[in-house]
């Protein structure tokens, strides 16, 4: 189809559309400052309704990093285990690189659930960004997110911000096969 927009770019937008993936292991390869700044860039440019940029964006360090993974160890404690927590404690250990993307509350309720659609496509928009540039990306909503102690780690106020994914990223070692259904599961063509 013909627009007024460079179409030369199409195959490539289609092809990381499909070939993204959730990255689950990653080397220890440190990913530059540029490509980071980069993918946290192309947040912005995700659709917000009334304009809102919902979204904050941390890019937490070793020392935030560290007390994470130790609070997710005592959380882990708890409900699994020693043995169990001190498995994904070193786990993540290993994980090189760590955002943490919140959604500024609303009081209005259908605005708060716009502003986290918004959140969601600028999640998007970054995966793919990093994605283009050879970086894998891991979104994950455990336990240790929804942990009132993680805000006073990383320096947030819970009563103006939710968070809306942890992501791990770096250079993926290997990626993972996934399957979909296919489109008439979900695509209704109503007269
Ligand atoms: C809102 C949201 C939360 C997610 N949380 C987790 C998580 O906590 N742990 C995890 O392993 N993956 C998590 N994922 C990643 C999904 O499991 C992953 O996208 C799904 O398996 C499809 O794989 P793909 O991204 O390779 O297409 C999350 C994805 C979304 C959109």
């Amino acid at each position: 189809m013909k627009n007024n927009l460079s179409a030369s770019y199409h195959s490539v937008v289609h092809q990381i559309l499909r070939e993204r993936r959730t990255s689950h292991h990653f080397s220890d390869e440190d990913i530059p400052e540029s490509l980071i700044e980069n993918a946290v860039e192309s947040v912005r440019w995700a659709p917000n309704h009334y304009l809102t940029e919902p979204w904050r964006v941390y890019l937490l360090g070793p020392e935030v990093k560290n007390q994470i993974i130790s609070l997710n160890k005592e959380i882990l404690e708890g409900s699994k285990g020693e043995k169990a927590a001190e498995i994904k404690a070193a786990r993540w250990k290993e994980i090189p690189g760590w955002l943490l993307v919140n959604c500024i509350k609303s009081e209005d309720e259908l605005r708060q659930v716009e502003d986290y659609a918004a959140c969601c496509c600028g999640i998007q928009n970054l995966m793919l960004s990093f994605w283009a540039d050879g970086v894998g990306v891991k979104w994950t909503t455990g336990e240790v997110t929804r942990d009132p102690r993680l805000a006073q780690i990383v320096g947030f106020n819970t009563e103006q911000e939710n968070v809306v994914g942890l992501l791990w990223f770096g250079v993926a070692k290997g990626v993972a096969e996934q399957k979909r259904k296919p489109i008439d599961h979900y695509f209704f063509r109503v007269p």
